[in-house]
């Protein structure tokens, strides 16, 4: 095809493409989780979207209490284009849609929602993107004819802050006006051979970062990203730190950082010297305010100053870096307090060697000595107070 094309004239090309272009095989990727009310619909939208196109529906279900499989099943019995995943193990929006991916036996692969905020007219347009060319498309709200319908000002403000933090630090998503989009389509062998993190719920990014594909073969189709009518949305709060803990990940790998340490972990430092920094300042206020507006002797207020801060530390990681491990919070708080003593003891220990027996100057041993000290206080934390496996 390429070298037919080669030998001919721009116009007769102009020509061509003008002409409707062979359509590539689409496999449509449903996840949905609790979604009763929409299935029907959205798979039947789907179907007629497509009709003529050489489609199938994969509906990837994660064992919904509410019965979505077993309907979806039940009113498509006699469809054989509609399939039903059942996952059992591993709930989550990526993974499901990962396992859609293997599971789907087209050219190329749509994801779409089930709630009917993504709409399924447009899957043509996407598919017509990928015929002509493009190796991945994307249904975007960011670019003319596209948009949110009555979306509460909180949730604009959200999503413009995330998706500019991911243009920001993500090479791959740069030129790309939504990468936070859930619909959008791939050829097949874009996710072929790629190991996709099955982890939080910006799958795209995952595919712009990690799948195969030339730059520049991305298009993207306006839409207009509608009401749930139904049902309620799975995104839950946690989900804005599984995304920042994602963009750091992916950042991280693509500026070669993951030479030192594997992802997650790089993440997790990062987080654990967030929190340390914060506690620098928890430290320093309740110092400064016994011991300069109370009046407490230093020793006094110092000692203090470190009670508050270690409990600060220890819930900051409990929560930020470590994720909530639910089981063993006692135990967890007394090996991390034994943790961050043997840290202040190192770092003690470290400044007063940098600065007597070394002789280097007060400040930079005091940073060599914060750097010694974290190293030990995040591995300590890490394997001994949180019991965290790690590969590296
Ligand atoms: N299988 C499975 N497992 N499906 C899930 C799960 C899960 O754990 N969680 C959510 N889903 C399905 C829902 O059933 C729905 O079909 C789709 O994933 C999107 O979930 P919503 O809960 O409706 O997400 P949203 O509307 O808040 O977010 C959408 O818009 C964002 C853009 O602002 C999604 O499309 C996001 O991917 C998108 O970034
Ligand atoms: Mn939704």
């Amino acid at each position: 095809m390429a070298v037919e094309q080669a030998t001919r004239t721009p116009t007769e090309n102009a020509v061509v493409d003008a002409e409707p272009q062979s359509e590539l095989g689409v496999s449509v990727i449903i996840p949905t989780y609790n979604e009763v009310e929409n299935i029907e619909k959205i798979v039947s939208r789907c179907l007629m979207a497509l009709e003529g196109h050489d489609s199938e529906i994969l509906v990837v279900d994660d064992d919904s209490p509410d019965g979505t499989a077993r309907l979806a099943r039940e009113s498509f019995a006699d469809n054989s284009d509609v399939r039903v995943i059942k996952r059992t193990e591993d709930k989550g929006l990526a993974q499901s849609v990962t396992a859609g991916f293997r599971h789907a036996s087209s050219e190329s692969c749509a994801v779409i929602d089930a709630d009917l905020q993504h709409p399924p007219e447009k899957l043509p347009a996407l598919v017509d993107e990928l015929s002509d060319g493009a190796a991945v498309a994307i249904g975007s709200r960011h670019i003319e004819g596209g948009g949110i319908a009555n979306w509460p000002y909180h949730r604009k403000v959200v999503s413009k802050g995330a998706t500019g933090l991911a243009r920001l630090s993500i090479p791959s998503a740069k030129s790309v006006s939504d990468p936070m989009s859930g619909f959008f389509a791939v050829r097949s062998d874009v996710v072929e051979d790629v190991e996709l993190d099955p982890k939080g719920y910006k799958i795209l990014l995952e595919v712009l970062e990690k799948g195969s594909y030339e730059t520049g073969s991305v298009a993207e189709v306006p839409y207009v990203f509608q009401d749930r009518q139904y049902g309620e949305s799975k995104l839950t709060s946690s989900e804005y730190k599984n995304f920042v803990e994602h963009l750091m990940g992916l950042s991280f790998s693509a500026y070669g950082f993951d030479r030192i340490a594997e992802p997650d972990r790089l993440v997790r430092g990062t987080e654990f010297g967030f929190v340390g920094a914060m506690g620098a300042v928890v430290n320093t206020l309740v110092f400064g305010g016994m011991h300069l507006y109370g009046g407490m002797h230093y020793m006094v207020a110092g000692a203090l100053a470190f009670i508050v801060a270690l409990n600060f530390n220890f819930l900051g990681n409990w929560f930020l870096t470590f994720n909530q491990p639910s089981e063993e919070i006692r135990s967890k708080y007394i090996r991390f307090n034994v943790v961050s003593v043997g840290g202040f003891i190192i770092y003690s220990l470290a400044l007063a060697t940098a600065i007597d027996v070394l002789l280097i100057p007060a400040l930079l041993a005091n940073v060599l000595a914060i750097g010694g000290s974290f190293l030990f206080n995040f591995i300590g934390s890490e394997k001994f107070a949180f019991d965290i496996e790690s590969a590296n």
